[in-house]
């Protein structure tokens, strides 16, 4: 299959939507990385997918949608989650909630869970996309499973360690600017829990909630996402993470005072290191040598960042 390059303007979203519309898959940009569409109604489409990335099938899908509203016809929201929902959406937030019966979704969006995943999507493309196919869109980040997620259009496109060749198109708007995933908060006997640290910090849902979430990274008895498998992210090339200085032979990527031959952020910003996280392990990744990576602090975003740095180093 010949993966096209779309423009996100008004003829390549109306030839987005109508693949859609076929059933086939295109990535769309979202403001954290780069997401494989396909309709959420539609089966064949959901289980391509999962084939296109080579992904286990047990791993439940995100539902994108345009806004609370469609999102409220899908699944059932309380008092908390409308709150999570009309402070942080459209944005990087990713809610689990109760499926509604008859919402027509197919079944293994949800991996047969009475949940759903369910993200209202910030980025103009995706947005425009959305309103124009009328539909929910399932869409994980649009990398094969297992490998670094993607925040550029050439990232998805490439042959070997993206996509190109097994996916329709990809609707090119440059890259992303979270850089990380959607923060997914979820709830377990009543309790809000963080079942994957992502672009809003944990802090930012304790405020609007006035209240702590469990957090699965510190605490083991915390549930996590089924999604959650512990070597992900991962690079071709080892990786070694809190370190201070390249040993011989090493590509050292800096953070803050720790300078490498590149730098997540040079000023230590965290929001820059995770627009730049994906994009540099990507460039890492294409060196061939074994990576080093400066230590990052876990506060704020930096929770989301050590998430994938340690997924990205844990063992294969
Ligand atoms: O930022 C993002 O969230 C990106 C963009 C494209 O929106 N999407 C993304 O999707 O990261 P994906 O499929 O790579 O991650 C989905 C995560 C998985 O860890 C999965 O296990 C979890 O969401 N998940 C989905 N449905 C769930 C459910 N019903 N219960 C618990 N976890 C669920
Ligand atoms: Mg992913």
């Amino acid at each position: 299959m010949h993966t096209r390059l779309i423009s996100p303007d008004d003829a390549g979203l109306a030839q987005a939507s109508e693949l859609l519309a076929q059933g086939q898959l295109v990535a769309v940009p979202t403001e954290t990385v780069y997401g494989l569409a396909g309709d959420a109604r539609n089966a064949a489409a959901v289980a391509g997918i999962y084939q296109a990335k080579g992904r286990p099938s047990f791993n439940p899908l995100i539902v994108h949608l345009p806004d609370l509203a469609a999102a409220e016809r899908i699944a059932t929201f309380d008092a908390p989650a409308r709150l999570l929902a009309q402070r942080f959406w459209p944005g990087a937030l990713t809610l689990v909630l109760p499926l509604r019966q008859g919402a027509g979704i197919a079944s293994l969006v949800t991996a047969g869970l009475a949940t759903v995943a369910i993200r209202i999507p910030s980025h103009p493309v995706a947005q425009a996309l959305l309103r124009r196919f009328g539909g929910p869109l399932a869409a994980p980040s649009a990398n094969p499973s297992g490998r670094i997620s993607p925040t550029a259009a050439a990232h998805v496109a490439d042959p070997e360690t993206g996509l190109g060749g097994r996916i329709a198109a990809v609707l090119d708007a440059g890259s992303c600017p979270v850089g990380v995933e959607s923060t997914i908060i979820g709830w377990v006997h009543g309790q809000p829990a963080v079942l994957r640290p992502g672009g809003i910090a944990t802090e930012a849902v304790e405020a609007v909630l006035g209240q702590p979430v469990l957090r699965p990274e510190i605490d083991p008895d915390a549930p996590s996402a089924p999604g959650q498998l512990t070597s992900h992210y991962a690079p071709r090339a080892a990786v070694r993470l809190d370190a201070l200085r390249a040993e011989p032979g090493e590509l050292l990527i800096g953070f803050g005072a720790v300078a490498g031959e590149m730098s997540l952020s040079a000023q230590g910003d965290l929001a820059e290191a995770a627009a730049n996280l994906f994009d540099l392990l990507h460039r890492a990744d294409q060196a061939g040598r074994p990576i080093a990576i400066a230590p990052v602090p876990e506060t704020g975003l930096g929770a989301a960042i050590n998430d994938r740095l340690r997924r990205a180093a844990a063992p294969r």
